[in-house]
């Protein structure tokens, strides 16, 4: 299987610095916030834009968009290739939340299939953006381990 091009991983709105774009699909963003504690002076969600790549190097805003677990964020490395998947592919149920899944993934959705990197897959079948998880579980109260009462 082939692995995703730096097209198929350049899905929302971008952000551009010397070297870099970052992508951003606030779909599919749930706030984890790994990015804002990797790297504060890009990613700022009191700042406008939030994103701003020309803050660190290059490789630096890389690194942190990788720590990104839902796939909101992607990048693409001027001259570079594509963010390599995962050689193996896991699969991390979160507590009352999606399953978060990182790997060489081919994900259906409704605008057909989808070549990834990193996705949080709703579980608790209430998203309005399936496959993928848009934070309503959390709205409305779904538990992923059944209330033992
Ligand atoms: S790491 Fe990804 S999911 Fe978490 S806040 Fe940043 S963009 Fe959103
Ligand atoms: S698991 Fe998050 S919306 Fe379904």
């Amino acid at each position: 299987m082939t692995t995703p091009t730096t097209e198929d991983l350049a899905q929302g709105k971008a952000y551009t610095a010397p070297g870099i774009t970052v992508y951003y699909d606030a779909r599919r963003c749930l706030h984890v916030a790994s990015c804002v504690r990797g790297l504060p002076g890009v990613f700022d969600p009191a700042a406008r834009p939030w994103i701003r790549p020309a803050n660190a190097e290059a490789d630096a805003v890389a690194a942190v968009v990788r720590t990104c677990p839902t796939g909101a964020l992607h990048y693409v490395l001027e001259g570079q290739e594509a963010e390599m998947p995962d050689e193996i592919t896991t699969i991390t149920p979160s507590p009352d939340g999606p399953l978060m899944i990182r790997g060489n993934l081919v994900i259906d959705t409704p605008g057909g299939e989808k070549k990834d990197v990193r996705a949080a897959l709703c579980r608790c079948g209430h998203s309005s953006n399936k496959p993928y998880c848009d934070g309503t579980h959390a709205k409305v109260g779904w538990k992923s381990t059944p209330d033992p009462s």
